[in-house]
């Protein structure tokens, strides 16, 4: 087999950076990261966050090019939110499985169920579905989204993980929840949890509340990927168990350099999060590829239920 020399990898990478920065210039784009991105394209990203930051960020950029390193349902709703903008996205296969795990069809055969709910849509989810939704929401701020509407029944889609976190903090509210979650979350078991435990007891468990009920009782914080950060920050604590996907990491340790993480399953990746490479980005600006665009008559609807969702978590 042939291996690469630890020095030619290296060039490899400066020279692709370079390529990536001079094509940045000449196409005045603005590269934006999720939290969950590989070490060196989130190094080199001029923007990282979680995913209502991005939306956020890029809804406000100057930038008429975003190169968006996340999954396809966040470049959808930065196009939705922007449409004048030219929003590429790396991979075009960069997609997540529970986005997938709702239908319109399904979701309308839920609202004939209940005529009276409201429906709250995880931005983890078709362009289609969040047009078919009241109001959209994020793990950063899907409590306040709920207490701010009216309703009293509300019907969530479509994870079931972060529904039921949800539903235990919102009194007075019934949350018909949807059979859907998140296939990397998932694997997180709490037996893994406890044995990193044992072996850590100084440590604390922070979690993505996309993990399972019996993983977040074991947890001292949960929160969406930019509420661990700022937690962690803030915290007196010098040990911590990261109950999310591994590219956290890397912000953790930079913005934290005396700490340590520890990480409670080696199972912890997104694949469709690290399909995005340096080379990919470099042949993104290149060739302008992939352009999301979500046809005008899926995105009205839909940039409602997700401005509604920015108005309300003010
Ligand atoms: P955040 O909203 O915390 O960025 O999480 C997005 C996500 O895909 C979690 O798996
Ligand atoms: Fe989707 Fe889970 Fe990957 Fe987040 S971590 S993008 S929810 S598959």
């Amino acid at each position: 087999m042939l291996k690469n020399k630890p020095e030619f990898d290296a060039k490899y990478k400066e020279h692709l950076i370079r390529k990536i920065l001079d094509l940045k210039r000449k196409t005045n784009a603005l590269i934006v990261a999720h939290n969950y991105q590989r070490d060196e394209v989130q190094e080199l990203a001029d923007i990282t966050g979680d995913s209502y930051a991005l939306a956020c960020e890029v809804k406000k950029a100057v930038e008429q090019t975003i190169v968006f390193c996340g999954v396809k349902f966040m470049a959808e709703s930065a196009h939705i939110l922007s449409p004048e903008k030219t929003i590429l996205l790396p991979v075009e296969e960069a997609g997540c499985p529970l986005a997938d795990m709702v239908t319109v069809e399904k979701l309308r055969e839920q609202k004939a169920k209940y005529p009276d709910a409201a429906v709250v849509c995880y931005v983890n989810s078709p362009a289609m579905v969040k047009a078919e939704s009241d109001i959209c929401c994020t793990s950063s701020n899907a409590i306040k989204i709920i207490n701010f509407l009216k309703e009293k029944q509300i019907i969530f889609v479509p994870d079931k993980n972060l529904g039921r976190y949800v539903a235990e903090r919102v009194p007075g509210k019934e949350i018909i929840l949807w059979d859907g979650y998140c296939t990397v979350h998932m694997r997180l078991t709490k037996e893994e949890v406890i044995k990193t435990k044992k072996l850590y007891p100084e440590a604390e468990f922070i979690a993505h509340p996309e993990c399972r009920e019996e993983v977040l009782s074991q947890a001292d914080y949960i929160g969406s990927t930019a509420g661990m950060l700022k937690y962690v920050l803030g915290s007196e604590k010098k040990q911590f168990i990261v109950g999310t996907e591994i590219g956290i990491i890397y912000r953790l340790k930079r913005d934290n350099p005396e700490k340590t993480f520890f990480v409670p399953t080696e199972q912890f990746i997104c694949a469709n999060m690290k399909l995005t490479t340096l080379g990919w980005i470099a042949r993104s600006l290149e060739k302008m590829v992939y352009k999301i665009e979500v046809p005008e008559n899926v995105a009205r609807g839909a940039r409602k239920a997700l401005e509604r969702m920015l108005e309300a978590s003010k």
